[in-house]
This record gives C-alpha cells, structure tokens and sequence, in this order.
C-alpha cells in the first residue's frame, strides 16, 4: 500500500523537527508514523492501532544528549487485525523513514493488545445478537434492549477451556430505566457472557440464578434526586496577581528549585521525566523517569457470575488513553497551565485531547514555624506545592493522578479514586460486598498501582537500603530500656530487594548515591516513605496472583534496562501470568551502586460504604518520597516570611 501523498509530505516535514529526544510525539508525527507503517504493507482495512506512542531512547542517549545534536525519532505500534486477531508489535524510526522491527506476537503465550475503543460498541452488537443472551436478559423482566449498557470486561486468564490465544472479553450488564437515567443503579446480576471479539460471538452464557434488578435511581445529575442545593457556601477564590511562579518551555517545566519534563503515554497517562532540584547552583537529578506502569482492580467476590473480575487498568485499558479533557470542570483551582495530549486513534491518526493535564501552585499551609521561649523571635513560613496532575475516567470509575513538589524538596504521588462503584444485586449477609442501597451490592475490592520511578540521585549509582525502628533489650548498653535505635540493611541483589512494608516498624526505603557525599561525608538519599496498605489479598492458588504478581510486593529494585516497563509485563490484556517483575528480578542481577529503578506498589482496600453511593467522595492513596541527607541543611531557609493581606 503506498502512503498518501499528504502524509508523505508531512513525513518529509517531521524529520529531524524534535528539539528534544523525549520530546512528545506531534499530531504530524503521528501522521508520519501511520503513513510509515501503512507502506510497509502491514496495514489492512480492518487493522487497528491498538497502542502507538513515543518510543524513548535509551537513558544514555537522552543523558548524552546535547541542544542541537540530531534526534532520532521512534515509534512502537501495536497493530490488531480486528477480522483475524492477528496482532503486529511494530517498531518504527521517523527519522530514518524505516520499518525497523515488525514481530507478530503469539497471543496464546503473550497476551493480547490492549481493549479497543471500538470494542466498546462490539461488544454490545455481540451480546444483543444473541438469542441466548437476549432470553436471559428477558428472564430479568427487562424487554427494552435499547436501555441495556452491556460492559466491556476484560477477561483475564483462567485457563477455561478454548479461551487462550482467542480475543476475549466477559460481559456483565446494566439497564437504564430511560436513557439519561445512569445505570450503575440497575446492575443485571447473575448472568454473563463471554465473548470472542474476532468471531463476533458470545462463546459462553453463564445464566447463574435469577436475581432481583435493583430498582431505585440514583442520578448524581437530576435535581429531584439530589433535593434542594446548599447556600451556605462563599465564594472562594484563588488570586495570583503577579501569576504564577513556574515557568513551561517546550514542556520542560521550572519551579523554584525544581525542574522536569512533561511527557504523556496512552497507557502509563502523564510521564514526568528528568526530575532535578537546583541547589544553590548545581542542578542535582533525582528522578530520570517517574509514571505509573501499571494498575489493577482485583475483586473478591468468587460468585460464578463474578470470580474473573480483574481490570488492569492501564495494561488492558490504556488508563492515558481514557484521559479527560478539563474544559468544563473545575478540577484544578488558581493560575492553571493546561498541557494539551496528543494520542493516535484506532485508526492511527492523531486525536488531541485539550487541556488534558493541569499544573498549579497550592498553599499548603504551614512550612516550618518556632516561637523561641528565650529570644521570643517568632518566625513563620508557608509551604507551596506545585501539582501536577489529570483525570482519567475507565469505565465505572475515574482516577486523579497527582504529583506534587513541594519547596522542601518532597516529591509526593496522591491517586484520588472517584466515581461510581461497580454494583451487583445484594444477597443478604454476603461476606464478599457492601450494601449501599435496597437490593443494591458494592463487591468489596482493592486499587493496587505500580510506580516506576527510574531514580537517579545525584547521578546512576544508586543503591537501596531499607531501615526499621528497632528496640533494644534492656541491659548491657541499655540499662534503664529506654533505648530504640534503627536498623540498615542494604539490599544488594535483585532477588532480595523483593520487599514489604513493616508500618509498625516505620520501615522506609532509602534510595542512596554511594558516590555522593553530603557535607558530613555521608551517601545522599531520598527515602521512599510508604503507606503500608495490604498487598494483594486474593489466595495463593488464584491465577490473578500470576498476572499481577508486582502487587505482591511493596518494592521492587530491577537494574535499569530499557526493556522492562511495565509492572506486570508488556501485554497484559489475557496474558497468562510471571511477565513483568517476577520476571525482571529473576535475574538477580545487583543493584548496589548501579543504575536502578525502583518499583513501588501501593493502593486501597475498599470495602465501599453507604457513603460511597450514588458517587465516591475522592478516597486517596499514594506515596512520598523525602530528601534524606540530601541536602546540606533545611532547604527552605530562604523562604521569605509571607507578606500576604490575608495574613493577619
Ligand atoms: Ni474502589
């Protein structure tokens, strides 16, 4: 197939046009890359562009890298053919203008590309083409199809007869009682379909037991639902009257001392890359990658109908790709800079998303303070944050993910879960779900996210030692037993850097450059502060454990290697379990005083309250990560004292 002739001169335009190796891809460069892999004859009418983005050079290229040099451009594509399910990994350089990789994957071994936009409708044609599926429907009492919101469910991996190596996914049901009426509030329980996307057929109807459909609405939107408004609320208003104070060039954002890059990926969402900290007049790396690789929603209600219900949500569903636009919401407060995405559709052409990712300054009330007892000096200084941050909406739920910098020097990560949970018909007394309404279930389940943070502090030659509060025996050094001290153990190999959170120890990773002192001659460090919440809970024995193998681990330490990206592996969506991590640090390569990344697994369990319905007030999770002996003393000395009119 030979490239239209306006995406040939676009491919001629874009060469060379990056200013910078991780710069983001451009709507012409998306067009470039279509135009590319459609002449390599890989592209038929019914293929599509399940996932296409930015391949990054390797590390040492972009650190190599200096204004002006040349800039290769690359770019992976994952291409389905949606009529056969024949999947290509495809690897592209614009710059050269050459197909440079094209490997087909075996979707039985390795998993299948990620779930489709399109696959969305599919799956609702499929179901509501199904005598079987239409009779059970009906055996509910429901005769209206049209109001039936059939969702697409990825299938995961259970090793069900006939399943592996074809393009599944599980299908349970909603109904609307009119159009405009939401119908989280209607679950169709006890019935599922499972359906193969490539045939276009549902290949299996589990019609478990008739169950009561949840009859009362719940609509977030309809004012005779909510009731009356409150009036009580003032207005308040955020004012920067001289602006904000970073500055955005090229995506490369400054702020006080620090100073990134904005990157944005249709599965792992926003990318901050290249974080750095200016102190006094060296500018000092800590982070040359951050984002989250990966997501999964694990639930524990092992119901027939309900046992497979595992979404990873940025593997399976492109959490990037399900951005919002924050147009019309009032997500972020004050002098907001907006960074537009640009994405390729199922069709390979570019599709921007405005305002997709937003960054502001935050009061954050009180930075330090003292009141001395003998000079009587009262000094008092505000902290600042600069937030960084998008909204991503997957299915039932919608996620905010916030990165924060703070003056101090403290990089915090803070996922705000929202949205509506996923419902079922209540059976009295269930152990596996809440009741948040008359005959209305919320199974119980957890968010559990992975990190990637690719650190570099003060350069590559990182380690990692993990500390814990100690107490001592009475006696000997320690004759009255008042005595806690702390324990630090190096963690120096891959295979034992596979670690949990102690809270009750206080145990915290601290990330350390054995090759750069602080001025009392000792390794600076960041330390990785976590929350501690539970691991994956699901049994030993559940194939889930396979699959998402990362959340059985708070840390993971792996040597940089630009291949392993992702916390469960490269192909998520059916793969069959043991990629990603356990993979990565099966190696056991050392990661004392080398170039490492670390991985950090966090989340919640919810066990949803009443609360929680019709829609989530935000639940919060996240982790932080503290300068410790990094710098020299505290870093906000110079923090003038607040001058602000409001301040008295
Ligand atoms: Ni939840």
């Amino acid at each position: 197939m030979q490239p239209a002739t306006d995406d040939s001169a676009q491919l001629t335009a874009t060469r060379g046009a990056a200013a910078h190796p991780l710069a983001r891809l451009s709507a012409d460069e998306v067009h470039a890359a279509r135009a590319l892999i459609e002449g390599s004859g890989l592209v038929t009418p019914s293929t599509r562009y399940a996932y296409l983005a930015l391949e990054e050079p390797t590390k040492a290229e972009v650190l190599a890298f200096q204004p002006g040099d040349p800039v290769e451009r690359r770019v992976r594509a994952i291409l389905l053919d949606v009529a056969n399910g024949r999947t290509h990994d495809v690897l592209a350089s614009l710059t050269r203008a050459e197909v440079q990789r094209v490997a087909e994957v075996d979707t039985g071994a390795g998993g299948q590309a990620p779930i489709l936009l399109e696959e969305f409708i599919a799956v609702d044609e499929i179901v509501k083409a199904d005598a079987g599926w239409c009779a059970a429907i009906a055996r509910r009492g429901i005769t209206d199809l049209s109001l039936v919101r059939p969702c697409p469910l990825s299938a995961g991996d259970f090793g069900l007869p006939g399943e592996r190596g074809r393009r599944m996914l599980r299908v349970l049901s909603f109904v609307a009682h009119r159009p405009e009426d939401h119908c989280w509030a209607h679950p169709i329980d006890g019935v599922v379909a499972y359906v193969d996307l490539v045939e276009r057929s549902v290949v299996e109807l589990i019609d478990h037991e008739l169950l009561p459909v949840p009859k009362e609405e719940a609509n977030i939107d309809d004012p005779s639902y909510v009731g009356p408004v409150r009036t009580t609320l003032k207005p308040l208003e955020i004012s920067q009257p001289e602006g904000p104070s970073f500055q955005v060039a090229d995506d490369v954002v400054t702020w006080e001392n620090w100073r990134f890059r904005i990157g944005f990926d249709p599965r792992e969402g926003l990318v901050l890359q290249q974080i750095s900290f200016t102190d006094g007049t060296r500018e000092r790396p800590i982070i040359y990658r951050a984002s989250i690789a990966e997501m999964v929603v694990p639930y524990a209600d092992p119901s027939p109908v309900r046992f497979w219900q595992n979404y990873f949500d940025a593997g399976e569903y492109l959490l990037g790709q399900q951005v919002n636009s924050l147009v019309l919401g009032c997500d972020c407060l004050g002098e907001i800079h907006y960074f537009d995405a640009v994405m390729a559709d199922g069709e390979g052409k570019p599709r921007e998303v405005s305002n997709a990712v937003c960054m502001h300054e935050e009061d954050y009330g009180v930075l330090w303070k003292h009141t001395d007892i003998f000079t009587e000096s009262q000094e008092t200084r505000r902290q600042r944050r600069l937030v960084v941050s998008f909204f991503t909406t997957v299915g039932n739920y919608d996620y905010g993910f916030y990165w924060y910098f703070y003056l101090d020097g403290t990089i915090q990560l803070e996922v705000k879960m929202t949205g509506v949970i996923f419902t079922s018909s209540y059976v009295a007394d269930s152990p596996w779900a809440s009741q948040v309404g008359p005959e209305l279930g919320a199974p119980y389940h957890q968010h559990l996210y992975s990190a990637r943070l690719d650190m570099m502090v003060d350069g590559l030659t990182n380690a990692v030692d993990e500390l814990d509060a100690v107490r001592v025996r009475a006696g000997g050094a320690n004759p009255h037993g008042n005595a806690f001290t702390r324990s630090v153990t190096r963690l120096t190999r891959e295979s034992e850097a596979a670690r949990v959170a102690h809270p009750a120890a206080a145990r915290v990773w601290h990330v350390v450059n054995p090759q750069s002192m602080n001025r009392l001659g000792r390794p600076v460090g960041y330390a990785l502060v976590p929350q501690g919440q539970p691991l994956l809970l699901a049994a030993d024995e559940a194939a889930i454990r396979r699959r998402a193998a990362f959340a059985t681990r708070h840390l993971w330490v792996t040597r940089y290697d630009p291949a392993e990206r992702y916390a469960a592996g490269d192909l998520v969506n059916q793969h069959p379990g043991g990629d990603g991590l356990p993979a990565y640090a099966a190696q056991d390569r050392s990661i004392d005083g080398e170039d490492i990344v670390v991985w950090h697994t966090f989340g919640s369990v919810h066990f949803p309250r009443l609360e929680d319905w019709p829609v989530i007030p935000v639940d919060t999770c996240g982790f932080t990560l503290k300068p410790v002996g990094f710098f020299d003393r505290n870093p906000t000395l110079d923090v003038p004292a607040s001058t602000s009119r409001h301040c008295h």
